[in-house]
């Protein structure tokens, strides 16, 4: 199977923020921009495997600035890594100035897809092969945040977490 680079799955979603999708402060619900990013991050996912994909964990949202009605929301999905059958993509959510044009950093996430058969079975996936140093730094990293994902979900004993065993000694 070839191996991708980062970019070939690049996703970009821009769209508004209409007031059925809004708290009651005027800005975008929470649960709407995970919706987005969802959408945005499985493209992604597809594009790099070119399999079915499922969302297996959301492992990292961080909601740093809020985002008010009517704003031009951009959301970025790309793959950071690979392993077996599963498929970490970042997500970075940018805010756009009516006026300016200036784009300004909201939000960012990070899920986990399984590529599956049409049984739903887990199945092989290409490698990633990054290119620029934030993809490398988000492809070294990506190990870690596996182990620990694996290990909230119980799914790895806490001796196996080589990687985040290695944080501490
Ligand atoms: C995701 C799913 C396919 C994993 O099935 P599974 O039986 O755990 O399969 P495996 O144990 O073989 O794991 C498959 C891969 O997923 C990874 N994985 C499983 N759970 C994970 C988690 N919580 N976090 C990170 N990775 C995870 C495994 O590490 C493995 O990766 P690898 O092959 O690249 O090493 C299965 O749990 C599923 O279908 N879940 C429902 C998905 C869904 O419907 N999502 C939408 C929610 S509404």
């Amino acid at each position: 199977m070839q191996a991708k680079t980062p970019k070939e799955s690049l996703t970009i979603l821009t769209d508004m923020v209409l007031p059925g999708e809004t708290n009651p402060l005027n800005n975008l619900f929470g649960g709407e921009l995970l919706a987005r990013m969802d959408r945005a991050a499985s493209i992604a996912a597809r594009r790099h495997s070119r399999r079915i994909v499922v969302t297996a964990s959301v492992n990292h949202v961080a909601f740093s600035r809020a985002v008010p009605l009517g704003s031009v929301v951009t959301v970025e999905a790309k793959v950071s890594r690979a392993f077996k059958t599963s498929i970490e993509v970042f997500i970075d959510v940018w805010i756009e100035d009516r006026e300016s044009g200036k784009k300004t950093k909201a939000n960012e996430a990070i899920y986990t897809f399984v590529a599956v058969d049409e049984t739903g079975r887990p199945i092989a996936v290409p490698e990633v092969v990054p290119e620029t140093d934030l993809e490398k730094e988000r492809f070294d990293a990506a190990l870690r945040r596996k182990q620990l994902s694996l290990l909230l979900a119980g799914k790895m004993k806490p001796n196996e977490a080589s990687e985040l065993k290695a944080l501490f000694l």
